[in-house]
């Protein structure tokens, strides 16, 4: 099912697969559900409605495309309708200086377009964009408790960060912005959410609201899907200096770098002085984080380049890395420079289409959520 304006496109083409499902998982059982999934996917994309973004801070680097950017263009060109949110509310929950927004999104809309997000296919839109979706926000907010946001592992992680910064106290912005992420996902029954196990929290949020919702509103059928999570297939990137790679933790190869950026990045990486190169994720995780980005960009496993490069250190296997990621990412970086000297117009015209779209899709589902609601007048 392709991409469409009318309204019918508020709900998946069909509907969502139904099953008994208890109220909280486990990263493993989110595990095990997803590997069902890819199978249900590949038989069946027109079945599923994929909602994920990101928060614009910064040009896309190279956790992003390996994290989720890539599994984002394989779902879209498996035939799965996919909605990408540009989540520019998302970046004044934690600070209050967003940047420059305008030219952060045009990065960010560069990055997706470039790594094979085709606008014919699949939404790009931004939060601020579509009003009837920010709305979902009160009475979802209606549906959980103080409590229940307080216990949020993500929120309680992001609020610690934000301290660091040397922010005194969360805003409640940051505190209520998984229920915001439900009504991103539900505004239009996105119902997989392709994510890092660090939001797996937040997707039980979204499934609480649908739930309650539904069984406030909407008892006899349920207005809402409970979305499902989508964990497999995604690595988890590690900047040089060895944490998690992050825009904020300045350890990031952003995509749009030059071969010589790229090149240097990596001489930069944290390493050990262990000649002998084996891939042992716990023991070694810089190894280990390089051998899976050498693997993954010339299509091996990481376990067979360790094997390859044998007692020929550190500096070797940065070098046949960073040889990797530089002919990996160029035709990325060939599209992106291309889509970046075409001018502002094209980047402008996808964008305001994704937010034509998510708009008619918000604006039908606002309308039938006050009909539910008794809130029609
Ligand atoms: N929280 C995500 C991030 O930090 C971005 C995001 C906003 C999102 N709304 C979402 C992701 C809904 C998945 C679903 O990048």
């Amino acid at each position: 099912m392709s991409v469409t304006t009318t309204p019918e496109a508020t709900t998946p083409p069909s509907g969502t697969p139904r099953e008994p499902r208890s109220t909280t998982r486990s990263a493993a059982a989110a595990r095990e559900r997803s590997a069902v999934l890819e199978s249900r996917i590949a038989q069946n994309p027109g079945e599923y409605r994929v909602l994920t973004g990101d928060r614009p801070t910064g040009a896309l680097h190279l956790g992003h495309l390996l994290g989720t950017v890539e599994n984002r263009v394989r779902l879209q060109n498996l035939g799965v309708e996919v909605f990408l949110i540009v989540a520019d509310y998302q970046v004044i929950t934690d600070r209050d200086d967003a940047g420059d927004l305008p030219a952060t999104v045009r990065e960010v809309l560069l990055d997706y377009l470039a790594a094979g997000v085709d606008p014919e296919r699949s939404t790009v839109f931004t939060h601020s964009a579509v009003p009837a979706l920010n709305q979902l926000l009160l009475p979802f907010l209606s549906l959980v408790t103080v409590a229940e946001l307080e216990r949020n592992p993500t929120v309680k992680a992001e609020a610690a960060v934000a301290a660091e910064r040397g922010r005194r106290g969360s805003s409640g912005l940051l505190f209520t912005y998984p229920v915001h992420q439900a009504a991103d996902i539900l505004f239009c029954h996105g119902n997989l959410v392709p994510v890092g196990e660090d939001q797996l929290p937040h997707l039980e949020t979204t499934r609480m609201v649908a739930r309650r919702f539904n069984q406030r509103y909407s008892a006899a059928q349920p207005y809402f899907p409970e979305p499902d999570a989508l964990i497999a297939r995604s690595l988890t990137i590690l900047g040089n200096d060895g944490a998690k790679m992050s825009k904020s933790r300045g350890n990031a190869l952003e995509l749009r770098a030059s071969a010589d950026e790229t090149v240097a990045y990596f001489k930069r990486a944290r390493t050990d002085p262990d000649r002998v190169i084996t891939y042992e994720p716990d023991r070694r995780p810089e190894i280990a984080n390089l051998l899976q980005i050498g693997a993954h960009f010339t299509g091996t496993a990481p376990e067979t380049l360790a094997d390859e490069m044998g007692s020929a250190g550190a500096g070797r296997l940065k070098d046949i890395v960073s040889e990797a990621v530089v002919e990996g990412l160029r035709p990325l970086r060939a599209r992106r420079r291309e889509l970046a000297s075409a001018g502002p117009r094209y980047l402008a015209e996808v964008l305001a289409t994704g937010n034509a779209r998510a708009n008619a899709i918000a604006d039908r589902t606002l309308d039938e959520v006050r009909d539910l609601m008794g809130m029609r007048y």
